[in-house]
């Protein structure tokens, strides 16, 4: 397996474009099973998840193509027809989101079998409110053996949704099988993520009538048919928020490009509170840090608009060198600390009770070999890495390039010392 070898100290200075949003991409592929007309993807990301994803449609009859082009990387996806309702434990397993099939299939075909995603390391993560949604859209839903086993022989009808708790991944799933209901459908405590509006805008474009998408309450006018479209998948927020921390942990000048900074208020201000420098413009952001120490500051991560639990990791790494304590709390995930260990192997302070990590901020870290169990506990051992002394290697790169498109080429066109070092196969579990 290929690992990350970063020499930190180097400060960034310069520029780095950011991809079309993961989370958004994923959803978006998704809605191609609802139509037989072509849905061309725009300001696409090359990622394994996308691939992945890309691999499952094919199987279920979705043709896929991509393009590199001048503008960007594009993806052309064509479901004439559905020729498969079954996705097995093998591909669901490697990545949940692709549970999310299961109602784009149940609307356009009236049955599916998807297995259950199963456990996952950063908490339990079930799918309870995926399930229900559907059922309420009159879906039947039998489990067996692992398996989702879904129908709806005369299709799904619209209905009323209430989330006892906020769900992006739910709420996306609810909206790519309403959206071909019969009658309307109403939902209220949905999740308000910028990915939620890309997706309900992509599925208007299609000829779905959804409205409220951003707001809590969304509301879906079922539609008999979706037709093709063509979309740009919106800029990616976490990778935003990550290189703003990454500039913040390394010092310098970096400006991000291709993006939008109200993505990320949440982060904006606690970075300000920390003393580092942020700057908006039209296309994005500038993160700017000029010696002296950070200031420790507390959060708590909460859905959007709030804190997202996606940058909790790399504000983490940040925070080890601040002056002070800082608090902070995770409410989303159980068990989304699996960096503090990773991180005290570099010389951090961190003490975790339950879902709250106490970060005693250290005049300096030292480089040392770390690994993560996931993708943005990985990304954090990066930040740390550009700040530590001496050379940080980082061990189950796969999880990076599961989410981050060329994340060694941006960080290193910036000036940072960081470099790919092939696998010669060794296993490292
Ligand atoms: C999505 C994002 C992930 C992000 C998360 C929260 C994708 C591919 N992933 O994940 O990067 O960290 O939103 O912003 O878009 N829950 C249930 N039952 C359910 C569904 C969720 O109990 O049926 C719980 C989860 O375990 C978690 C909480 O609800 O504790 C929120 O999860 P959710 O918003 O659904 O996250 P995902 O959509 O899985």
């Amino acid at each position: 397996m290929d690992r990350i070898a970063i020499t930190g100290g180097a400060r960034l200075q310069g520029e780095i474009p950011i991809s079309g949003a993961k989370n958004s991409a994923i959803k978006l592929m998704a809605a191609s099973l609802l139509t037989d007309e072509p849905l061309r993807l725009t300001n696409m990301p090359r990622l394994a998840d996308t691939r992945f994803l890309g691999k499952l449609l094919q199987r279920l009859g979705t043709e896929v193509v991509e393009s590199e082009l001048e503008s960007g990387s594009e993806t052309l996806l064509t479901t004439r027809e559905i020729v498969s309702g079954f996705a097995p434990y093998d591909l669901v397993r490697q990545m949940r989101a692709s549970f999310n099939v299961l109602g784009p299939l149940l609307a356009r075909s009236g049955q599916a079998k998807v297995s259950l995603p199963g456990g996952c390391t950063i908490g339990a993560r079930p799918v309870d409110l995926h399930l229900k949604a559907l059922e309420a859209l009159g879906a039947r839903i039998d489990l067996h053996e692992g398996y989702v086993y879904a129908q709806a022989p005369r299709g799904l009808k619209g209905g009323e949704i209430d989330f006892p708790f906020v769900s992006v991944g739910a709420t996306e799933h609810a909206l790519l099988a309403a959206v071909l209901a019969d009658g309307d459908t109403v939902m209220t405590n949905a999740a308000q993520e910028p990915e939620i509006v890309d997706l309900a805008e992509c599925l208007n474009k299609m000829g779905a009538k959804i409205t409220g998408a951003g707001t809590s309450t969304i509301r879906i006018q079922g539609a008999t048919s979706l037709s093709g479209a063509t979309h740009a998948v919106l800029p990616d927020r976490i990778e935003t928020g990550t290189y703003a921390l990454a500039a913040a942990m390394a010092g310098g000048e970096v400006r991000l490009t291709r993006t939008r900074s109200d993505f990320i208020a949440a982060l904006i201000d606690k970075l300000v509170e920390a003393g580092v420098e942020v700057t908006a413009h039209n296309d994005g952001l500038t993160v700017k840090r000029n010696g002296g120490r950070l200031r420790a500051v507390e959060l708590e991560t909460d859905p959007y608009p709030g804190f997202a639990t996606d940058l909790q990791a790399q504000f983490m790494a940040l925070m080890t060198l601040a002056e002070g304590e800082s608090i902070i709390r995770e409410t989303i995930f159980e068990n989304r600390f699996m960096h503090a260990p990773e991180l005290r192997r570099l010389g951090a302070d961190i003490t975790v009770h339950g879902g709250e990590a106490r970060v005693r901020g250290v005049e300096a870290l030292e480089g040392a070999q770390v690994m993560a169990t996931d993708l943005r506990a990985s990304v954090s051992l990066v930040i740390a890495g550009l700040a530590a002394r001496g050379e940080t290697v980082v061990n189950r790169v796969y999880h990076l390039d599961r989410g981050f498109e060329r994340l060694e080429e941006k960080l290193s066109a910036c000036g940072a010392q960081i470099r790919r070092i092939q696998g010669d196969g060794e296993a490292e579990d």
